[in-house]
């Protein structure tokens, strides 16, 4: 397995790339299965995740192309044309890798009458039921069953629009339950949703595609069922927890990076938190630039909360920041209930912190130790990296396979800024 060696103290300086979100290319991948005309994505950023999406799509007879001479990551044009399926069911083999294939039961269910998939279970970061996506499908007139670990649903008529409140504004439940919707018969009017950007990048998917939504960004969406999508080209938006996670290795490490592609707006409540520990953040032509010399940053208290609040999938890098800034932090997870697996791999590099409830507290320490430390998750593995960069001496990161299915190039893009970083050939 691939590791990851970086060698702590170097500032950052120049530009990263920003890629295409990786939570919103999976969903619009799944979207293809709306329609029997070809979806073609841009900017989808070359990532493990986006690979096994494209496995689980051509797993249901999806024809999945790169267009030729171009390549992920790389402004390749991806194409995905669902004219005819030959499956509808989405296997444990490939869902127990990937929860976000979850998200293919509305688009299945709303074009076919019928999906099976397999239920995700739990992951690192917490239990993650489905009983939101599974209570709106119901509410949209389909029969759930539940058999041998599989959700079996049915519509054979077509879904029917209906009202549905969520109890939490899940990202995932109301993305299936928007795209599920756009084929449905009559009005779907769906309260409490996620106005996470990434759902409106769906929804505006949708909306090219001939989808009739309204009120996406706010808690209410409306939804008037249509017969038929049809197929478009959809440039999929800049990864805002890349920007951030990139945004917070400049206030770690300290210097100055542009993060060309990224927008701001998106990334709101972590930039009035980098400001107010010191961190200069100023909007560039391109993006918007991080700025720190000389000083320590001072520490803030943060709790996460959908969107627009500070995002749970900054809450791991944003710890790194803490645990050397100046003071005591309190930082409350309220997403997930066990997302503090990165506490003990930073305790190994020196930082201080304890965890009571859903709180760490986290006191600063002047400097971080390098040391050998292993990923957990995905954004718990980027604190490891950012947490090494500010680190003296050497830092190694196991099982790097947690990075490649979220982050693209970043060992690429960090050395490229000045960071001594490379990963290490399994
Ligand atoms: C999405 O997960 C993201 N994944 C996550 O990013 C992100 O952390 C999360 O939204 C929150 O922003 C993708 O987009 C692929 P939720 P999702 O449904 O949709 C509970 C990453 O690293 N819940 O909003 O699964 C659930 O257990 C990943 O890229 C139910 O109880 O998140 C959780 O506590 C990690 N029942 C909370 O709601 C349900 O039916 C939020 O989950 C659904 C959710």
């Amino acid at each position: 397995m691939d590791r990851i060696r970086i060698r702590g103290g170097a500032r950052l300086r120049g530009e990263i790339p920003i890629s295409g979100a990786k939570n919103a290319a999976l969903k619009l991948m799944a979207a293809s299965l709306l329609t029997d005309e070809p979806l073609t994505l841009t900017n989808v950023p070359a990532l493990v995740d986006v690979a096994f999406m494209a496995e689980l799509l051509r797993s249901f007879g999806v024809a999945v192309e790169l267009e030729p001479g171009t390549r992920l990551g790389e402004g390749g044009r991806l194409s995905l044309c669902a004219a005819r399926l030959t499956s509808t069911t989405a296997e444990y083999d490939i869902v127990r890798k990937m929860r976000a294939s979850f998200q293919v039961l509305g688009p299945l269910l709303a074009r076919h009458g019928e999906a099976k998939v397999s239920l995700p279970g739990g992951c690192a970061i917490g239990a993650r039921p489905v009983d939101f996506h599974i209570k709106g499908f119901e509410a949209l007139g389909a029969r759930i069953d539940l058999a041998d670990g599989y959700v079996l649903a049915r519509a054979p008529e077509g879904l029917t629009g209906a009202t549905y409140e969520m109890p939490f504004a899940s990202v995932g439940a109301t993305e299936n339950l928007m795209t599920g919707a756009a084929l449905a018969r009559g009005r779907t009017v769906l309260k409490n949703v996620a106005r996470e950007p990434e759902t409106q990048d769906l929804g505006h998917c949708l909306i090219a595609m001939g989808a009739r939504i309204s009120g996406l960004g706010t808690s209410e969406i409306v939804i008037d069922g249509v017969e038929r999508l049809n197929g478009i080209e959809y440039k999929v938006m800049p990864d805002r927890i890349e920007t951030g996670t990139y945004a917070i290795a400049t206030a770690i490490a300290g210097g100055e990076v542009e993060l060309v592609g990224a927008r701001a707006e998106n990334v709101g409540a972590l930039i009035g938190l980098l400001e107010k520990i010191g961190t200069e953040v100023a909007a560039t032509k391109r993006g918007f630039a991080v700025h720190r010399n000389g000083f320590r940053p001072i520490s803030v208290d943060v709790v996460t909360d959908v969107y627009p609040a500070f995002p749970t999938d900054l809450q791991a890098q944003f710890m790194t920041l803490m645990a050397i800034a100046e003071g005591t932090s309190h930082i409350r997870e309220t997403v997930f209930e066990n997302r503090f697996m990165h506490v003990p791999e930073l305790a190994r590099m020196g930082a201080d912190i304890h965890v009571e409830g859903d709180t760490a507290i986290v006191r600063g320490v002047p400097g971080l130790k390098g040391a050998p430390v292993m990923a957990t998750d995905l954004r718990a593995s980027s604190s490891l990296v950012l947490a090494g960069l500010a680190a003296e001496g050497e830092t190694i990161v196991n099982r790097v396979y947690h990075l490649d299915r979220g982050f693209e190039r970043l060992e690429e893009k960090l050395s490229a800024v000045g960071a001594e970083i490379e990963r290490l050939k399994a």
